[in-house]
């Protein structure tokens, strides 16, 4: 069968959550407001309105609509020096592995990411080629945990939702995939990514025999 394999861009191809993090923690400290990995674990898969709305309500700060777009801009110029500096060496171990078992496989592959910066990402990493599809920050309107972004990727992939499988390193993403009616795989930390049907440290623990139950399995509907 053809199912769609959906994979999340930050922290789960690729080692740029710490990115974020530092760009994020560099502005916080900035205005004088103190930011936690804990906190950050929050913004993991948020997008960088959100992500700003919510360091300023952490630190009780209201600023101007000027001063809001000239951080978010500041934020996304460290984040964009970091990347400048990416390689191949970025891409989280067995992706590539991944990936090329799912193209012999001939399975449908997209990326459903929030960020604005994924397809320079993934050129620099040389893996842009290895998507059908690619739905990222510029092509929605509304934020994970909203389904949108996936529900988009099912769409170009033209695979029923209930045959698509998410791989995701953030609780806002594995909500996503659920409301979504997706099968959610976090990648990460099972204690934090608990709402996920499945969780794994990293890809070099999934095996192609679970790729192959995934690929020849139906999903049950999920009870609301
Ligand atoms: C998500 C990251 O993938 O993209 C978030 O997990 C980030 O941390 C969001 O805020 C938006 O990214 P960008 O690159 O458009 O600022
Ligand atoms: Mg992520």
């Amino acid at each position: 069968m053809r199912k769609g394999f959906i994979f999340d861009l930050d922290g789960v191809i690729v080692d740029t959550a710490k990115y974020h993090f530092l760009a994020w923690q560099n502005l916080a400290t900035g205005l004088g407001i103190s930011f936690t990995e804990e906190q950050n674990e929050q913004l993991k898969g948020v997008s960088r309105i959100k992500s700003l709305e919510k360091i300023l309500e952490w630190g009780n700060k209201t600023i101007s609509e000027d001063q809001f777009q000239s951080l978010m801009t500041e934020k996304n110029e460290e984040y964009l020096s970091y990347i400048a500096k990416m390689d191949q060496s970025e891409i989280l171990p067995d992706v590539p592995r991944l990936l090329d078992y799912l193209i012999k496989n001939n399975q449908g592959i997209a990326l459903g990411s929030a960020s604005k910066n994924a397809r320079v990402i993934l050129e620099k990493v040389g893996l842009k080629s290895k998507f059908d599809t690619i739905v990222d920050g510029t092509n929605v309107t509304k934020a994970k945990p909203n389904p949108e972004v996936f529900l988009i990727g099912a769409k170009q992939l033209e695979i029923a939702p209930e045959n698509c499988i998410v791989f995701e390193d953030s609780v806002a993403g594995i909500k996503a995939a659920n409301n979504a009616g997706m099968i959610s795989i976090g990648i990460g930390d099972k204690d934090i990514l608990a709402e996920a049907d499945f969780v794994f440290n990293d890809f070099t623990t999934i095996k192609n025999e679970f790729i192959n139950q995934l690929i020849n399995t139906q999903k049950e509907p999920r009870v609301l």
